[in-house]
């Protein structure tokens, strides 16, 4: 499944699985696995990771690349996760750093030098995961999306600033809907005279449609999550 995932049939519970403890691997959807191949990070760079908790994408960048990275979160109850992931995989140290904060307000925690990357694994209407957790459909309202889209392009703005020249931001939302994906992608481009779309390049068996992934669509072969992802180098 993807490019380093395995689907262990039957399902077990993942502590009875030899490894887990030792952190020898981690537990993500095959579309959430997408996001730290996808944001590229390379040996030395600088990296925020603005919606990191629990901190599944957080170790999948930090196995990928030696990188000097920013986990950052707006719920501080949600970061003692991100402590335990990436103490269970050996990724913590003194290059990581786990910040409380607003991403839309980069003042109160960024030190001012810009990221190589960034990856904007945004808060949204989640109703790319209904199949896993189908009471999703009925905890959000119709007025959900647009609250989701004001508040993902906030981020997206704010999240630019700190973006360095050349450097490249993912926007990931695991939605299906227009609003949070590309309507958000397409907006965002339009308004930042700087801000490049690249096409971005999905592992075989996960087919898109412009960035939205769906387990549903021709050729599909992984049963993951309904995710979208957007791809941008700043200028
Ligand atoms: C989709 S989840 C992130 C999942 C995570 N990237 C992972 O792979 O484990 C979105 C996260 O955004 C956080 N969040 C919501 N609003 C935020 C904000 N204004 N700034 C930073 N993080 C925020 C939520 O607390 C939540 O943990």
């Amino acid at each position: 499944m993807g490019e380093a995932g395995l689907i262990v049939s039957p399902p077990r519970p993942v502590r009875e699985l030899p490894g887990y403890d030792e952190g020898a691997f981690s537990v993500q959807d095959a579309g959430a696995q997408i996001a730290a191949p996808l944001l590229g990070a390379r040996d030395g760079e600088r990296v925020l990771d603005a919606c990191a908790a629990p901190g599944g994408k957080t170790t999948h960048i930090l196995e990928l690349a030696d990188v000097e990275l920013t986990a950052l979160d707006a719920d501080a109850a949600r970061l003692p996760r991100v402590h335990t992931n990436l103490a269970r995989q050996k990724l913590a140290s003194d290059r990581v750093r786990v910040v409380a904060g607003d991403a839309a307000a980069p003042a109160s925690w960024w030190d001012g030098r810009p990221y190589d990357r960034i990856l904007a694994d945004v808060p949204c209407t989640a109703s790319g995961i209904v199949r896993r957790h189908p009471d999703v459909k009925w905890l959000r309202r119709a007025s959900d999306v647009a609250s989701f889209a004001a508040v993902q392009h906030a981020m997206l703005d704010a999240l630019w600033s700190c973006l360095a020249r050349g450097g490249t931001l993912v926007y990931a939302t695991c939605s299906v809907f227009v609003e949070e994906n590309e309507a958000q992608a397409a907006a965002f481009a339009a308004r930042m005279p700087d801000a490049l779309r690249e096409s971005p390049v999905f592992p075989a068996g996960a087919e898109s449609s412009g960035g939205q992934l769906l387990p549903s669509l021709p050729g599909a072969r992984h049963n993951q999550d309904g995710f979208f992802y957007a791809r941008f180098r700043r200028a």
